[in-house]
């Protein structure tokens, strides 16, 4: 008797991505290895000089910039990136550290299927240097959220989070380094998860099987 072994479907993940693009190495690393069952189609960037574009390059992927400068609205710079993602048949979109908002017409069509990962505990320190907000509160517990992106900024169903301690000493950069770390396992880990099917959205609350 012959056994087929019922192995899924890869996913197709695409980056929305701004910088560096180090939350985008440790994924393409955890799914080199086989641990997220899912293959990269492409980079995507609104920076042309954004680091991440030559990380990606040189590990075989599409590495794309488009110029929101040339677009008459963020809507019709949008429709160029849905462009990309409807004819390479993106599964799920992962923002990582993308520095532009999205509107319904992104998010419409890819509803609980775009994941971006948040250097706060949200609902804490929304929005831009969520790290230097922290210190600037001098909180104790620190971290950083991977939720799924809904209209509002920072405000989308909570898929993962890890906590850290925020020590006296402590600096903006010292915390985004210890922060980074947690982000790193944190969003591999939800793709994960996404890729095996595993998450569901019902009220505004991730629910994993
Ligand atoms: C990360 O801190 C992420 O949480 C934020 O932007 C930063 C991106 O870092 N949204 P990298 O480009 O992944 O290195």
């Amino acid at each position: 008797m012959i056994f087929i072994k019922n192995k899924k479907k890869k996913k197709n993940i695409s980056f929305l991505v701004s910088g560096r693009g180090s939350n985008f190495l440790a994924v393409a690393k955890q799914i080199e290895k086989g641990n997220i069952n899912a293959q990269i189609k492409t980079v995507i960037s609104d920076k042309e000089n954004a680091p991440v574009l030559k990380k990606s390059e040189n590990i075989g992927i599409e590495s794309v910039f488009i110029n929101p400068k040339l677009f008459s609205s963020r809507e019709a710079h949008e429709r160029e990136i849905l462009d990309i993602l409807f004819s390479n048949k993106t599964d799920l979109v992962v923002a990582a550290g993308y520095m532009r908002l999205l509107t319904p017409v992104f998010i419409e069509p890819f509803k609980n299927r775009i994941i971006n990962i948040h250097p706060s505990l949200l609902p804490a320190f929304p929005g831009k240097n969520a790290q230097a907000q922290a210190i600037a509160k001098g909180v104790k517990i620190a971290g950083c959220t991977c939720h799924f992106i809904d209209e509002g900024t920072d405000t989308g169903p909570i898929i993962m989070q890890a906590a850290i301690q925020v020590h006296q000493n402590d600096t903006v950069e010292s915390l985004s380094q210890k922060i980074l770390i947690e982000e790193h396992k944190i969003l591999a880990k939800s793709i994960k998860l996404f890729c095996n099917d595993r998450l569901s959205v019902q009220n505004k609350k991730v629910f994993i099987k």
